[in-house]
């Protein structure tokens, strides 16, 4: 349905739309009768991968509430900025949503040239859910503690890879902390999503990676990856013997994946107070409670799951990230 639009294009075509919107105007969509047919919900990376994996549990309620189905997209590339210029360029009819977590707010310091302005080219209906990150490498990586994993990283920099799903991605931010506490530069590859980095993984192709536990919990468990610590401050009750960075001499690399829906700016408000109502209902419901505490998270207290709330977070974290990746020098193409 939707085309996959190079940045530099999507540049101009996002320029174009917003000039023609008058900086957020209203759609025509009637707020009274909506939802009056599927909306498109597109997730930045992979399908399977960690952030499908907690949109498509929230989803469901949130289409059983709505009445009307909701449909995920995948839509990769560049850290998920692809399909967040792509949404940001659509109609505010509330048919068209974005998933994105904390690699909305890294953006912006990550790519110059980014075709969208995170505060001012959406609207934000409501947090989802606050992910831990775990450490962990192919099963048969000589590191067996994070400790181990800090020296063996020293001595062998030029040869030790981390996976993460490119530019802009949790995993990607958590891997910069990694090196930039330890002072260490790596080869870095990059996938479409930690879904497809998780199977490298496994198969022994990357050495080692940050990836949410949403992702890595059953995996851990079954052992064809080993798992070093976890980045919450905290441990978590699924993994209850993995310590926390903190614990394993790490503290600087404490890190939490806040996920959170946008849709395009000129949404009418009525039609963002539905989607924040589905949320409020979706993140409510015991079976998305008992599936991501499988998955070793929570939904966001309920009081954050609303959009003044998603927009406080995203300003502070705009700012807490900025100076953070300037200082690295860390820029995405
Ligand atoms: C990330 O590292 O940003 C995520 O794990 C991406 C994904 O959902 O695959």
């Amino acid at each position: 349905m939707h085309p996959r639009i190079p940045l530099i294009a999507m540049a101009s075509v996002a320029v174009l739309s917003l000039a023609a919107c008058g900086g957020g105007g209203g759609s025509d969509a009637d707020p009274a009768a909506y939802p009056e047919s599927e909306i498109t919900l597109v997730v930045p990376f992979s399908a399977g991968g960690p952030t499908d994996t907690i949109t498509r549990l929230v989803a469901k309620p949130m289409s059983e509430e709505l009445g009307q189905q909701i449909v995920v997209q995948n839509v990769e590339g560049a850290g998920g900025t692809v399909a967040s210029g792509q949404v940001a360029d659509e109609d505010g009819d509330g048919y068209n949503m974005l998933v994105h977590h904390i690699g909305m707010s890294t953006a912006p310091a990550l790519y110059p040239e980014l075709p969208y302005d995170p505060l001012k080219d959406f609207k934000t209906i409501g947090l989802i859910t606050d992910a831990p990150m775990t450490i962990v490498a192919r099963k048969d990586f000589k590191p067996e503690t994070l400790e181990e994993l800090v020296s063996y990283v020293e001595d062998n920099a030029d040869s030790v890879s981390i996976a993460n799903a490119g530019v802009g991605a949790a995993s990607q931010l958590c891997g910069l902390l990694f090196e930039q506490a330890i002072d260490v530069d790596l080869t870095e590859v990059p996938y479409d999503g930690t879904g497809p980095a998780l199977t490298d993984l496994v198969g022994g192709k990357v050495d080692f990676m940050c990836d949410q536990s949403t992702n890595t919990v059953a995996t851990i468990k079954s052992g064809d990856i080993k798992a070093y610590a976890v980045t919450t401050p905290e441990r978590i009750d699924v993994l209850p013997d993995l310590p926390t960075t903190a614990e394993a001499g790490l503290p600087e690399l404490e890190l939490g994946v806040w996920h959170g829906f946008y849709v395009p700016a000129d949404t009418p408000v009525e039609i963002v107070s539905k989607l924040t109502d589905a949320l409020q209902v979706a993140l409510k419901d015991q079976g998305v409670i008992d599936q991501m505490a499988k998955l070793g998270t929570t939904p966001v207290p309920l009081d954050q799951a609303n959009p003044d709330a998603q927009t406080d977070k995203l300003e502070k974290q705009i700012d807490l990230w900025t100076p953070i990746i300037e200082e690295a020098g860390v820029k995405g193409e």
